[in-house]
C-alpha cells in the first residue's frame, strides 16, 4: 500500500485510514464542517462560471451538499475527489442515478493524477488547512497550477485567523487572505477574500477564510 505523504498519524495511522474512520462513525450532517448548503461556495463557482458546460472540481468534496446544488443548477462536468472511499460512496448513494454523471476520484490531493488544463474551477472547502508540512502544501499548489487552466479560478476555504486550531483532532493551520495567497503564488490573483461564520450542527461558531482567485 502506498501511504499518503500528506500527515501521518500515531499508532501506524495514515491519512487515508483516519477519514474512513470518521466517515464510518458520523453522519453527514454530524460532524462539524457539515452545513446542508455552501451558499458562498455556490456563489463564487457560478460568478466564475460562464456557461454550464464549465469543468469544475470539488476537492476534499467529502460527504457534502454542493453536488447536489451543482447538479440543481444544472453544471453537467462536475469532479468530486476525496481520500475517502466511505465518503465519495454516501455521496454516491444520495444522488442515486445523478451519480453517474459525476466524475469520481479517490486519491490524495497531493499526489494524485490529475490532466493538465483541465479544471475552469478548483474548489476547496476545509481540506488545505490540514497541509501542516510545507512539502505537501507546494505539492497542492503544484497540483492546481497544473490542473487549472490558465484564465480559470481557484476558490480556498480554510478556518480564519480566529477560527479553530484543529478539526476531527487534527492540527490545521489558520490562514489570513494575504498567507493564504501568499501559499500559492504570483501566478494566482487574488480578486476576493472574505470571512464566514459557520454555524456547526453543535451550535458553536467557526470563522472560515475565503479567498478567490484567477489563474493567470
Ligand atoms: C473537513 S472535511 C470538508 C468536506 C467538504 N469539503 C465540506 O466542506 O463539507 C475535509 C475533507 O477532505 C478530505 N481530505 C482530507 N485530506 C485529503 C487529501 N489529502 N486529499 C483529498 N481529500 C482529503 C476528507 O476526507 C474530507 O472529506
Amino acid at each position: 500500500m502506498i501511504y499518503p505523504r500528506v500527515y501521518q498519524f500515531g499508532h501506524g495511522m495514515d491519512a487515508q485510514t483516519y477519514w474512513e474512520n470518521i466517515y464510518g462513525e458520523k453522519a453527514a450532517d454530524a460532524v462539524s464542517w457539515y452545513r446542508p448548503h455552501l451558499e458562498k461556495s455556490l456563489e463564487l463557482i457560478e460568478h466564475a462560471t460562464h456557461g454550464l458546460s464549465a469543468s469544475i472540481i470539488d476537492v476534499g468534496g467529502g460527504e457534502s451538499t454542493l453536488v447536489d446544488d451543482l447538479l440543481a443548477r444544472r453544471y453537467r462536468n462536475i469532479t468530486i475527489l476525496d481520500i475517502s472511499q466511505t465518503a465519495i460512496d454516501v455521496t454516491k448513494k444520495r444522488l442515486g442515478s445523478a451519480s453517474k454523471n459525476i466524475h469520481w476520484l479517490i486519491g490524495d490531493i497531493t499526489n494524485v493524477e490529475l490532466e493538465p488544463c483541465s479544471y475552469d474551477v478548483w474548489h476547496d472547502r476545509a481540506v488545505f488547512h490540514f497541509l501542516t508540512a510545507a512539502d505537501a502544501r507546494m505539492a497542492y499548489v503544484r497540483q492546481v497550477a497544473k490542473a487549472v487552466r490558465p484564465g480559470g479560478h481557484v476558490i480556498v476555504s480554510t478556518f480564519g485567523p480566529e477560527g479553530p486550531t484543529k478539526c476531527s483532532g487534527l492540527d490545521v493551520v489558520r490562514y489570513n487572505a494575504e498567507s493564504l495567497h501568499e501559499e500559492f503564488g504570483v501566478r494566482f490573483q487574488l480578486l476576493r477574500s472574505s470571512t464566514e461564520l459557520h454555524r456547526t450542527p453543535f451550535g458553536t461558531t467557526q470563522q472560515f477564510l475565503y479567498c478567490f482567485c484567477r489563474v493567470e
